[in-house]
């Protein structure tokens, strides 16, 4: 059987998308779609957001590409946001997809290098497992930590995955398992890294008034941020923090009203076991140095003090790169309808979805929750 394309998948994902709201939704009622997506392999790379609207059966509505790398999905919701919360548009179209293995890996370490600084990191030939080997490395030195915690972030990804028929792996694994793989960047192995997947996933817009009438149970976005850092890692100020997360995070707080010890569960960018613990940390979740001892403790398990990616997240569901914004997004709708099935969290009404540039050359954070 061939693979999958971009097309079918986005088809697919947008079809799953429409056919989630309760009352149906007529297409006309669309007026604007937005897709995030870096474009991997090449695909269709100029005008692939009227790939968009075609496959999604919107010909005719304006379309857009928003790329930020693999908060590309993360940025187009943050745009589809402000065409509601303007009043330019009524009902929106968010989605993301990446196509990232029917090539050969020299042609996908180039698409992932050009995510990165390009003049210093990439002539290097540092890849994106060797930033955050850095990070990790100074983060377990920082704060005199073992592995064990980010095995732990792996073990419970995939522990959640298993729970999930769209997840890339469904497999549980070990501790001993993740602490002993073959090493990719040390102190990073292969059960620490995020795999090549291909992947799409849609959602749907629509100011609070208009949502009404497709659904009694609508999920509210109440709050967003974003920000943006230097591109290269020895331009930033630290290697333990992601200053892009923590401005994001700030300003989407402070615009819902909410503070960290408000979330009921959170979607963090863990593309690398360490940058949830970093996430953990720059959202506010936990202190300095203390999220490795937290995620020892199981309260980032799923029905833990913070469960955490309860999809299995980047590490286990997953990550096409330019679809993760939206399969957060996605993931926090059915958990906020009591709809995940075994990995639901029990009576979550508020959640935090993170996303992630590359190596923290920008970021996104959207809280969501569940309609009054
Ligand atoms: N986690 C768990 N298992 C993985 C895995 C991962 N991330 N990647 C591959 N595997 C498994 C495969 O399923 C396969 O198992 P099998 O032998 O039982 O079938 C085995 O490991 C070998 O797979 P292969 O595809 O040959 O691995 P690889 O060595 O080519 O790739 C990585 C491994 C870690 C290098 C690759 O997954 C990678 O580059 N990940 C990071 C992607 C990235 O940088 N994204 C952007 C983030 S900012």
């Amino acid at each position: 059987m061939l693979p999958e394309g971009p097309r079918a998948l986005l088809r697919a994902a947008t079809h799953q998308a429409f056919a989630s709201v309760d009352r149906g939704l007529e297409r006309g009622a669309v007026g604007e779609a937005f897709l995030g997506t870096l474009g991997m392999s090449g695909w269709q790379l100029g005008n692939s957001s009227a790939v968009l609207a075609e496959e999604a059966g919107l010909p005719g509505v304006p379309a857009a590409r928003v790329e930020n790398a693999c908060a590309s999905a993360g940025a187009a919701l943050r745009a589809g946001l402000r065409a509601v919360e303007s009043g330019a548009r009524d009902v929106v179209l968010v989605a993301g997809v990446e196509k990232m293995n029917d090539m050969p890996s020299a042609r996908r370490r180039y698409w992932l290098g050009v995510s990165g600084d390009t003049e210093w990191e990439r002539l290097a030939g540092l890849t994106f497992a060797g930033v955050y080997a850095l990070m990790a490395d100074r983060y377990l030195t920082e704060h005199g930590v073992g592995p064990e915690a980010l095995a732990e972030v792996a073990v419970k990804a995939h522990r959640n995955a298993a729970n999930n028929p769209n997840a890339h792996f469904q497999k549980p694994i070990t501790r001993e398992r993740a602490l002993s793989a073959p090493r990719v960047a040390d102190p990073l192995g292969l059960l620490d890294c995020c795999p090549v997947s291909d992947g799409a996933a849609a959602v749907v817009l629509a100011s609070e008034e208009t949502a009404r009438r497709y659904t009694d149970t609508p999920v509210v976005v109440t709050g967003d941020g974003a920000a943006s850092d230097r591109l290269a890692l020895q331009e930033r100020e630290s290697l333990t923090s992601l200053s892009a997360t923590v401005r994001a995070g700030r300003e989407a707080f402070q615009r819902a009203g909410r503070q960290p010890a408000d979330i009921a569960f959170a979607e963090l960018h863990d593309c690398f076991t360490i940058a949830e613990l970093l996430a953990l940390e720059d959202l506010g979740f936990a202190g300095a140095g203390e999220a490795a001892a937290m995620t020892l403790s199981g309260a980032t398990a799923i029905g833990g003090r913070l469960p955490v990616n309860p999809d299995g997240g980047l590490k286990a569901k997953g990550h096409p790169i330019g679809a993760t914004g939206a399969s957060q997004a996605y993931e926090i709708f059915l958990q906020l309808r009591a709809a995940a099935g075994a990995r639901q969290v029990a009576g979550a009404e508020r959640a935090l979805a993170h996303n992630v540039g590359g190596s923290g050359a920008s970021a996104t954070v959207t809280i969501f929750e569940r309609g009054p």
